[in-house]
């Protein structure tokens, strides 16, 4: 057995209906977990879990839950433990972006969204992960997705930026204060990866050609290639790392 598997492992994945989430519930339905996804619309989370379904039969379970709503975290838990018995990876995925623009024109109302849903519900959602793998005593896995945005300012983003750069130490302090309970907590930061949260990046061509320009590999990334990342930081293959932020970029922060 490699040390990659994840048979008999359950995972929750929020914002799992598309995209990078959702890239990682077929990786790690594929190494052998029960996966639990979610999101805000049922529209979106109910055919993505149908569709991974059909190919892991009776893994997946789509569960409708705001990300920024502790309730519905509470719930989103109580769902997953209620069907699958248990949580052993916690990937804290579902984020918004409500104002592209510079920083000093955010406004209250966005700064208060972007609370509530990257940050605090990045903490609740880490927080409630933490407390089942505790109670289990048997260790467990937290990978936080923030951004190369958290590391990297850039223009029109700084609003997000402060955000994911919140959730890298949020993740590195947890990883310190969860140590004691064999938990390990890392953060992915991925670089420009096509997506539809991305959109207006990669189908604006002055954006894209920037981009492009910007990054080593030149080009912009697919979902599929953070599920390697993902999936060491889920599996015993990582049990010696804890505190750390990978970056999936093509090589934009070095430039
Ligand atoms: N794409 C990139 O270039 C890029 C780069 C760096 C970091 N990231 C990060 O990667 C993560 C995933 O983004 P993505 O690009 O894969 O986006 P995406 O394709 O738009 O998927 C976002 C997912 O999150 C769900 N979602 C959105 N808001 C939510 C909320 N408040 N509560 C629960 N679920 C919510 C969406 O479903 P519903 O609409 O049904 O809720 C969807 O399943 C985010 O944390 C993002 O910041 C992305």
């Amino acid at each position: 057995m490699s040390n990659f598997d994840l048979s008999g492992k359950v995972a929750v994945i929020s914002g799992g209906s598309r995209g990078i989430g959702k890239a990682i519930a077929h990786a790690y339905a594929r190494e052998g977990a029960s996966v639990v996804i979610s999101s805000r619309k049922s529209q979106n989370i109910m055919p993505a879990a149908e569709e991974l379904n059909d190919e892991f039969p009776g893994r997946i379970l789509g569960v409708v839950a705001h990300s920024g709503k502790q309730l519905d975290i509470q719930q989103l838990y109580e769902t997953a433990i209620g069907e699958f018995g248990r949580i052993d990876i916690a990937v804290s995925n579902a984020a918004t972006n409500p104002h592209f623009g510079p920083l000093l024109t955010a406004e209250e109302s966005q700064w208060d969204k972007i609370f509530e849903v990257n940050i605090k519900g990045t903490y609740w959602f880490c927080k409630m992960a933490a407390a089942q793998m505790a109670k289990q005593g048997q260790g467990g896995k937290i990978i936080i997705i923030s951004s190369i945005a958290g590391l990297k300012p850039s223009m029109m983003m700084g609003l997000y930026s402060v955000s994911k750069a919140a959730i890298i130490m949020l993740s590195k302090s947890l990883a310190l204060e969860l140590s004691g309970d064999n938990i390990q907590v890392n953060a992915i930061a991925p670089g420009f990866i096509k997506t539809r949260f991305s959109k207006i990046l990669w189908d604006t061509e002055s954006f894209r050609e920037s981009i492009i320009k910007q990054t080593p590999a030149k080009r912009i990334g697919e979902t599929e290639e953070l599920t390697g990342i993902a999936l060491y930081l889920a599996s015993s293959a990582s049990d010696f790392t804890t505190g750390a932020v990978f970056t999936v970029d093509g090589g934009f922060t070095l430039t």
